[in-house]
């Protein structure tokens, strides 16, 4: 007798696995291959012997090595959560008590990505929405999806979010009598995963205003996902949305050591308005009753010596001169072929390229095999878009990663996926011009 069927909850039937993980696979098969998808860092660059001598001072101490091997607390470790405010606030600018900051509204998680699951719990209900910038950071793409919460878009240009379509798009949904179901705006708003592109620092104070003159019968919140920011390779930090929610009631701040320092930490950190610190650690509770204590003391100490620092300084040089091979490449490649744009990026890990409309660059693409076949790996546009309201999803783009190869690669990579391209420049049945 077959045995009796095992329904599972909406959430779990709502969620799939991620789009990425049949471009990993290949990666795992194809031998000689370039990734240019992983959106990995830089292996090579990671702080070993500052860790090293991080937990070894703590293991020689045993007061200090029974304090990190115990269960840490829900909300993270005060000293180190201190540490964060003040670095958030001192690349701002600003004090944290003329923000309505303490260490109190900083919650530490398991990456960054936690507190993006764990906002979803806290705040949305199938059917709510959320606006995105188009395209955005795919991952976060399917906790929403996971929470059964609408995606809307926002399209970018080359200052980010443009935020007079993100005024529009609420003046509609407001006159829809939409606006109530609308929860929050996320941004990836430095050199953001996947484009490369920042949010202008003119937008990032109308973008505060515009959640506040739109949260009419209730607040429509915005998270900042500054992942990237410490990762600057050229220009000025540009201030953060958060710096420009004066009373903390509509930004969420949050960031990572992963993209900075180790992903294998796994640390996170968040600046939160004071009324969500509750609901977010009771659900956090739930899941772990506290991350990773051991790495928290690590970083803790890394930030008190001022390793981190240091470490977060060397990977900039390291970086830029990824950043710069890459940009380099693209010119030189793709130099006979102008209706090819790419970002220049100025951090982060990504260059967006743009081609043709007839070019289709997604699984099953004949670009995606034939860049196979040269040995070269993408990730496909299309997975940072959601499909419009006609179903139609844009795939003439990629995201090309210059965090883990190392320069030589990186320019081989771009040589490769310029020959996989050969012969696709025009559309089919058009002769080469
Ligand atoms: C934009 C963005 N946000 C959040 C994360 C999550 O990182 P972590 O959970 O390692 O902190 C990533 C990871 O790639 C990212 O690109």
């Amino acid at each position: 007798m077959p045995p009796a069927p095992l329904p599972v909850s909406d959430t779990a039937r709502r969620t799939t696995d991620s789009p990425i993980s049949y471009f990993i696979q290949k990666a795992i098969e194809t031998k000689g291959l370039i990734s240019l998808a992983a959106g990995l860092v830089d292996e090579s660059h990671f702080p070993t012997a500052e860790v090293t001598e991080a937990v070894t001072g703590m293991m020689a101490d045993p007061a200090a090595a029974r304090v990190a091997l115990q269960y840490g607390s829900t909300q993270g470790l005060p000293e180190l959560r201190e540490r964060v405010l003040n670095r958030v606030c001192e690349a701002d600018g600003v004090r944290p008590a003329d923000h309505r900051l303490s260490a109190s509204n900083v919650v530490l998680t398991t990456g960054s990505q936690q507190m993006l699951y764990l906002l979803g719990e806290v705040l949305f209900n199938p059917g709510d929405i959320v606006i995105c910038e188009a395209p955005s950071y795919f991952v976060y793409h399917g906790v929403l999806t996971s929470n059964g919460v609408k995606v809307l878009t926002v399209p970018m240009d080359d200052g980010g979010m443009d935020l007079d379509a993100l005024e529009g798009l609420l003046t509609k949904l407001d006159r829809t009598g939409e606006l109530d179901r609308v929860r929050l705006i996320y941004t990836v708003d430095y050199f953001q995963n996947p484009t490369g592109l920042s949010l202008a620092a003119d937008r990032r104070p109308r973008l505060v205003e515009l959640a506040r003159k739109f949260s009419k019968k209730h607040r429509i919140l915005i998270l900042e996902d500054a992942a990237y920011r410490e990762l600057r390779y050229t220009g000025e930090d540009r201030p953060s949305v958060k710096k420009f929610d004066d009373t903390n009631e509509y930004v969420i701040y949050t960031t990572t050591f992963s993209k900075p320092c180790a992903p294998g930490l796994k640390t996170g950190y968040t600046l939160l308005p004071s009324e969500l610190v509750s609901p977010v650690c009771h659900l956090k509770g739930n899941h772990d009753f506290g991350s990773n204590n051991l790495s928290q003391h690590i970083l803790n100490r890394l930030m008190a010596s001022g390793a981190y620092q240091r470490h977060v300084e060397t990977l900039r040089g390291v970086y830029r001169n990824k950043r710069d091979a890459m940009v380099q490449a693209m010119r030189t490649e793709f130099a006979d072929w102008p209706a090819v744009r790419w970002t220049e990026p100025d951090g982060g890990m990504y260059v967006w390229a743009t081609f043709p409309d007839h070019i289709r660059t997604g699984p099953g693409s004949p670009l995606v095999e034939r860049a196979l076949a040269e040995g070269v790996l993408y990730v496909p546009g299309e997975f940072g878009h959601v499909p419009d309201e006609d179903g139609n999803l844009r795939s003439n783009e990629t995201r090309l990663s210059f965090g883990v190869c190392e320069p030589v690669q990186i320019l081989e990579g771009i040589r490769r996926l310029r020959r996989a391209c050969r012969g696709l420049e025009t559309p089919a049945g058009k002769k080469v011009a």
